[in-house]
């Protein structure tokens, strides 16, 4: 285990990469005047993607019509998507934060820092995050602080702790922050990295710092790269002669799983010979030239995402695949040997990668989750009632105690509505006590069942141009 300052360390180093990466994928976005980035990074088909671009102007016409400068990357990404012909049967994109490292600023100056830690740092009267937005969604993630709030409050209250409030951007980049913090899991550990380095039969091969193995060449040079996804790049590059070589010495192939190539990149990092001070920082990914590097690789022919793509190998979309960037990568090296067979049954050549390539693909297979999948709508009208908010609300019959939500510009994007629940959850939870009910939690996927419904009985100004 490291010392809290060590995690500290690491932890702004994520974050630091984190933001240039962001930066990047901004500059493009800023470059592509029509937005069509944001929307298709949540992986449409190929002609809803298409028919994203033939809309985006109108969108972008709407977007200055209706939209005030404080609304988020996140609502223009929910209009994009909004434009498809085929709105119900797609996921509605929420985009990837503009910034995680906003997100952190938020999680500060709101006060969550005072009750929760993360990896081991900050408050404890609330449990750590670093694996709350752990696998959920947007809208999972949404649901979860909802569930708690009643809590929170009473916490807040008894501290002393302001309650905040936020704007569907500052919501937005919360979420996004919550679901980032789990991409590089802990730090890698190079004691246990040690350990695995003899266990997985590494050290039968190959030598750090001149120990152990000449079969194949000296790990050392990985000792400049800060991530442990440069050492999973070379793994993958020359895994098949690794595999025969494997064969040949009469071992099984090695196995990783959890946070093992995070470990071993810790062990070489500190094991190898030359000197560390000018470690290479490397980008966590750029999801947007992920996407693109996902079909020019090949993977798409042989992968779906969300059932779109090849069928031979598994859906990368599935919610139980993968929870950080190091299992992507330990995932890609465990089925390594079938794909590399399958590709040459099949006559796709094996893809290799440079530069930050790997990065980009990970970084693009672990945002792809982050979107909601279409609720259902039917589940959402009941929990409409069953939850309290017929109380208040109606859709499209008029004010009530608060805003008809079928007209409601706040209503109609995911951020928006997200927002708006949790800033009045105060009134919310009077009424509830008022009646001796319960909290109404949110589980699994009815927040996003509840956004459905909303959003699509909404008739905000925007569908106008719909007809
Ligand atoms: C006054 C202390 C306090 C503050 C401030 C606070 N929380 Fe919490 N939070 C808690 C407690 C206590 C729980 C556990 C509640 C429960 O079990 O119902 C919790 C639970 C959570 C959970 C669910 C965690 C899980 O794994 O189930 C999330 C997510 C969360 N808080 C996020 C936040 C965010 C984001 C903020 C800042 C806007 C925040 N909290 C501010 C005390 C606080
Ligand atoms: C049976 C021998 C063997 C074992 C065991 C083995 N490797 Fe390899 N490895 C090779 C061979 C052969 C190559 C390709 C030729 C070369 O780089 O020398 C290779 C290549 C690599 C590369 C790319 C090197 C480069 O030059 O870019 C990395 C990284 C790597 N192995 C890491 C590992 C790790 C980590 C383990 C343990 C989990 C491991 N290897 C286990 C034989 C082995
Ligand atoms: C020729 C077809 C083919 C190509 C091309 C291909 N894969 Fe695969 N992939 C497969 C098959 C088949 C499996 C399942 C292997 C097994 O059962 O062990 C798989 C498994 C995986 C897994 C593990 C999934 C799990 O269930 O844990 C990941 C991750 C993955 N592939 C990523 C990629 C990426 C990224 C690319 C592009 C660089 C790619 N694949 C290219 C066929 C392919
Ligand atoms: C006790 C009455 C009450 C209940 C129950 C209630 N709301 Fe509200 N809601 C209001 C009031 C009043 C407002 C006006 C803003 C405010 O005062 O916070 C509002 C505002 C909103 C807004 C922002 C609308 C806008 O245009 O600004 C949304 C979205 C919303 N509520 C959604 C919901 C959802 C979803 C539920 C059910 C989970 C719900 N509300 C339950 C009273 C309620």
């Amino acid at each position: 285990m490291s010392t809290a300052a060590k995690r500290v360390a690491a932890y702004a180093i994520v974050f630091v990469l984190a933001a240039s990466a962001v930066l990047i994928i901004f500059a493009r976005r800023a470059a592509h005047r029509n937005r069509v980035a944001a929307a298709t990074i949540v992986t449409q088909q190929p002609a809803a993607a298409s028919e994203t671009q033939e809309n985006s102007d109108s969108t972008a016409e709407q977007s200055s019509d209706n939209q005030t400068p404080s609304d988020t990357t996140a609502v223009q990404a929910d209009n994009t998507s909004e434009n498809q012909p085929d709105a119900e049967t797609n996921s509605a994109p929420v985009a990837v934060s503009e910034n995680p490292l906003k997100g952190r600023t938020i999680f500060v100056s709101k006060g969550c820092v005072k009750c929760h830690s993360v990896w081991g740092v900050g408050g404890k009267l609330g449990p750590d995050l670093s694996r709350a937005g752990m696998g959920r969604s947007f809208l999972q993630i949404s649901g979860l602080l909802w569930s708690h709030s009643p809590r929170m409050v009473e916490l807040m209250e008894q501290r002393g702790v302001p309650r905040p409030t936020f704007t569907p951007d500052e919501m937005g980049e919360l979420v996004s922050y919550l679901y980032y913090l789990n991409y590089f899991n802990e730090p890698g550990d190079a004691v246990s990295g040690r350990a695995l380095f003899s266990e997985k039969g590494c050290v039968m091969c190959h030598s750090v710092g001149g120990i152990a193995g000449t079969v194949a060449s000296p790990l050392d040079k990985y000792h400049e790269y800060a991530s442990p996804l440069f050492l999973a790049q070379g793994m993958w590059n020359q895994g098949s002669r690794m595999a025969s070589t494997v064969r040949t010495h009469g071992m099984i192939d090695p196995a990783l799983r959890g946070k093992d190539i995070a470990d071993i990149a810790a062990y070489v990092r500190g094991q190898a010979f030359g000197n560390n001070s000018g470690q290479k920082l490397m980008s966590p990914g750029n999801p947007i030239s992920g996407q693109r590097l996902f079909t020019d690789k090949g993977c798409v022919r042989c992968h779906s995402i969300f059932a779109t793509g090849g069928k031979v190998g598994p859906d990368l979309a599935r919610k139980d695949l993968f929870e950080s960037a190091t299992e992507i990568s330990g995932a890609m090296w465990n089925h390594g040997p079938q794909m590399w067979a399958k590709m040459q049954q099949t006559g796709i050549p094996k893809p290799s990668f440079s530069a930050n390539e790997l990065a980009d693909v990970i970084s693009y297979l672990y945002f792809v989750r982050y979107t909601d999948e279409a609720g259902n709508g039917e589940n959402g009208r009941r929990l409409f009632e069953q939850r309290g908010c017929a109380e208040c609300h109606t859709i499209g019959q008029g004010e009530k105690i608060g805003p008809d939500l079928g007209t409601s510009k706040a209503a109609r994007s995911s951020v928006g509505l997200t927002a708006a629940m949790w800033n009045h959850a105060p009134i919310m939870e009077k009424l509830t006590q008022a009646k001796r009910l319960p909290w109404p939690k949110f589980e699994s996927d009815e927040m996003r069942d509840l956004v459905e419904f909303i959003k699509l009985s909404n008739t905000h100004p925007r569908e106008r141009t719909r007809q």
